[in-house]
């Protein structure tokens, strides 16, 4: 167990340093991560819940698409920060969840079963699907200075609507816990009923 004080702190060290980070990885989807982690280790798990808020804080925090190189010094950064308010036996776990939560790492943590990271990575993919991840697709494509999408199959390639069969319809079936796998069939089903939406309107030959 951690104090109020050490969580206070952690919030107001992320949030000053996620300032810059495009609205889709702003403060506001890491309080939503935050809630959604909430959830599921209230429903299914029982992992320390100062644990889930750190480490839900954190999860972003060396992203490697706003660090770059420096991911490792985020991680030395984020050690420090928790050893200095009394957070120390925090630091493998959370480390661990910055390190493997990426969809695009793919790893596991060596194979070994850790509900934390489970729990922060459902929680970080419910985010990328659902209405809210159709609106951070399409920020983040902007963002990016992507197209939305061409009927030519060379434009296409790294559009939104591409970034769809990529990465966002294959989430709800990388689901680690029982409570993620429920929260994912709605929000699946939305991504195949807006682009379903979306290609009848660009296809209608009859308006
Ligand atoms: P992760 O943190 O799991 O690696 P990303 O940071 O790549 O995931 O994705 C975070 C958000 O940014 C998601 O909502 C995702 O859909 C969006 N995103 C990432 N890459 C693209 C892309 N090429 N086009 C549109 N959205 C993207
Ligand atoms: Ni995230």
């Amino acid at each position: 167990m951690i104090e109020i004080t050490s969580l206070e702190k952690a919030e107001k060290f992320v949030r000053e340093r996620v300032k810059g980070y495009d609205s889709g990885h702003d403060w506001w989807h890491i309080m939503r991560v935050r809630r959604l982690a909430k959830y599921i280790n209230e429903k299914e798990f029982s992992e320390d819940p100062y644990l889930i808020d750190i480490a839900a804080l954190f999860h972003d925090f060396a992203d490697s698409k706003f660090s770059g190189a420096d991911q490792e010094k985020k991680f030395e950064q984020v050690t420090l920060f928790l050893k200095e308010n009394g957070t120390d036996s925090y630091i493998d776990q959370v480390i661990n969840v910055m390190r493997y939560v990426s969809f695009s790492s793919r790893k596991n943590s060596g194979g070994i079963k850790d509900s934390l990271l489970e729990i922060i990575k459902d929680s970080d993919r419910l985010d990328a699907i659902g209405a809210i991840g159709i609106a951070r697709a399409f920020n983040y494509g902007g963002y990016r200075n992507n197209i939305i999408f061409s009927p030519v199959e060379d434009e296409n390639k790294n559009s939104t609507i591409s970034h769809f069969d990529e990465k966002l319809l294959l989430l709800s079936s990388m689901m680690n816990t029982e409570t993620g796998k429920k929260l994912a069939f709605e929000r699946h089903q939305f991504l195949e009923s807006f682009l379903k939406q979306f290609h009848r309107e660009w296809n209608s030959a009859a308006f």
